[in-house]
C-alpha cells in the first residue's frame, strides 16, 4: 500500500465489525488455496453461532441425500472444506502437478505494478470466499491507497483469525469483513471514506467450479457488487492438454485423492454415515465436450452405504461427481464477462498461457 496522501486514518485499526447475513444454500463453494486452518481455542460460541451449526449440519445432509438420490450421484464441492479438507487442499496447491496456484500467483507478482495502475486509487476491494486472505496481499502491496477491503466468508472464525496479520501489515486500511456465503448474496458494508471504485478480487480459478449458467449468475451478481464504473479482477484457468490437466487432479503422492475421499469420511462423522472410503477411488477425467476436469469418487464394488437412515446402492465401478472445473479460452471468458455485464479491459497471462488474471470492468 502506498502511503495515503494526507489521509486521516485510524491508528489502532478499526472496530471489529462483522456483518452476519442470512446464508441460503450455495451450490458450490471453492475458497482459494488457504493457510492452514487457525484451531479455535477457547472460542466463545455465541448462539448465533450454535444456531447456524444445526442449520448447517440440516443443509448438509439435505444436500448429501438429495445428491446421493440423483441418477448420477453427487455431492456438493463446498463440502471438501472440513478442518482437514482445508489442509490437504493446502497441499494440493504445493503439489509440482498442480500449477494453477503457482502460475496465478506469480502473474500477480509479476504484473503487480500494472494491476495497481489498472484498479487505480481509492479502490474498495471486495474478496468473496476469501479464506484466510493469502493473495490479498499482493494486491494491497501495490494499490494506490485502497480505502478498505471486505473480506466475504461463510467460515466466521476461520475469516477473523485470518485478518490479524493484514490488520498489521496495513494499519491504516479499513477492513469491514462479512460472514457470509457468496453464492447466496451479500450486502456491502460502507467505508468511512467514499471508494473512487469498488473492485471485487476473485482468484483461483474459482470461478470454473460452477457450471456455465451458474457462472454466469455469479458474474452477474459480482457486476451489481462492483456497480458502475467498477471491476472485477478474476482468475480463470485456461484450457489446456489433458496431459497437464488430469495430473494436475489426480498427482503421483494422491493427496487430490486423499482430499476427494475426505469428504466421506465428513459425511461419516457429520451426518453418521457408513461410508468405506477405501471402498471409493478418485478419478480425474478431462470432459473434452464440457471443457472440464470432472472429479469423480467410482465405486470399487456393488455395495449399500447409508446416511442419515437413508441407504444408497453403488454398482462397482458406479462414479459420485463431486467437481467441475471448467476451463474457458480467453474468448469464451470474455463472452460470458460481456453477458454478465463487464467488459474485458486488461489480461495477463503467463509464458505457457496456462492461466489468466483478466481485469473486467463495468
Ligand atoms: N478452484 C480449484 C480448481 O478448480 C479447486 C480445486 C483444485 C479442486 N484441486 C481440486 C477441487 C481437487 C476438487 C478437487 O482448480
Amino acid at each position: 500500500m502506498r502511503p495515503p496522501a494526507g489521509a486521516i486514518q485510524g491508528g489502532a485499526g478499526w472496530p471489529e465489525r462483522v456483518l452476519p447475513q442470512a446464508d441460503i444454500h450455495p451450490r458450490s463453494v471453492v475458497p482459494a488455496c488457504r493457510a492452514p486452518l487457525p484451531r479455535p481455542g477457547t472460542s466463545s460460541v455465541t448462539h448465533e453461532d450454535t444456531a447456524s451449526t444445526d442449520h448447517h449440519r440440516a443443509a448438509f445432509l439435505a444436500d448429501v441425500v438429495a445428491g446421493l438420490s440423483a441418477p448420477v450421484k453427487q455431492i456438493p464441492p463446498k463440502y471438501f472444506y472440513d478442518d482437514a479438507g482445508s489442509e490437504l487442499f493446502d497441499r494440493i496447491c504445493e503439489l509440482p502437478e498442480y500449477y494453477v496456484t503457482r502460475t496465478e500467483t506469480a502473474i500477480l507478482r509479476d504484473y503487480a505494478r500494472d494491476i495497481g495502475d489498472a484498479l487505480g486509487a481509492r479502490v474498495m476491494l471486495i474478496e468473496p470466499g476469501s479464506g484466510s486472505s493469502a493473495k490479498v496481499h499482493l494486491l494491497l502491496d501495490v494499490l494506490e491507497d485502497p480505502v478498505a477491503y471486505v473480506p466475504v466468508e461463510i467460515s466466521r472464525e476461520h475469516m477473523l483469525a485470518s485478518l490479524a496479520p493484514l490488520r498489521e501489515r496495513y494499519p491504516g486500511l479499513e477492513i469491514l469483513p462479512v460472514a457470509a456465503d457468496f453464492t447466496a448474496g451479500f450486502t456491502v458494508p460502507e467505508s468511512t471514506r467514499e471508494p473512487a471504485r469498488r473492485v471485487v478480487f476473485f482468484p483461483g480459478s474459482t470461478i470454473g467450479n460452477f457450471r456455465p449458467d451458474d457462472a454466469l449468475t455469479l458474474l452477474s451478481r459480482f457486476a451489481a457488487v462492483a456497480g458502475p464504473g467498477g471491476g472485477l479482477l478474476l482468475g480463470a484457468d485456461l484450457r489446456k492438454s489433458p496431459a497437464v490437466l488430469e495430473p494436475a487432479y489426480d498427482d503421483s503422492a494422491g493427496v487430490t485423492a486423499a482430499f476427494n475421499r475426505n469428504v466421506l469420511t465428513r459425511i461419516n462423522r457429520e451426518l453418521g454415515g457408513d461410508f468405506d472410503p477405501g471402498a471409493f477411488r478418485h478419478r480425474a477425467l478431462w470432459n473434452e465436450p464440457e471443457s472440464r476436469v470432472e472429479m469423480h469418487l467410482v465405486s470399487l464394488r456393488d455395495q449399500r452405504v447409508h446416511v442419515g437412515g437413508t441407504a444408497f446402492d453403488f454398482r462397482a465401478g458406479e462414479p459420485i461427481v463431486t467437481e467441475y472445473s471448467h476451463k474457458y479460452t480467453l474468448a469464451g471468458m470474455a463472452d460470458l464477462a460481456q453477458q454478465a455485464g463487464f467488459r474485458v479491459e486488461q489480461v495477463w497471462t503467463d509464458e505457457q498461457e496456462w492461466f489468466s488474471v483478466q481485469y473486467l470492468v463495468r
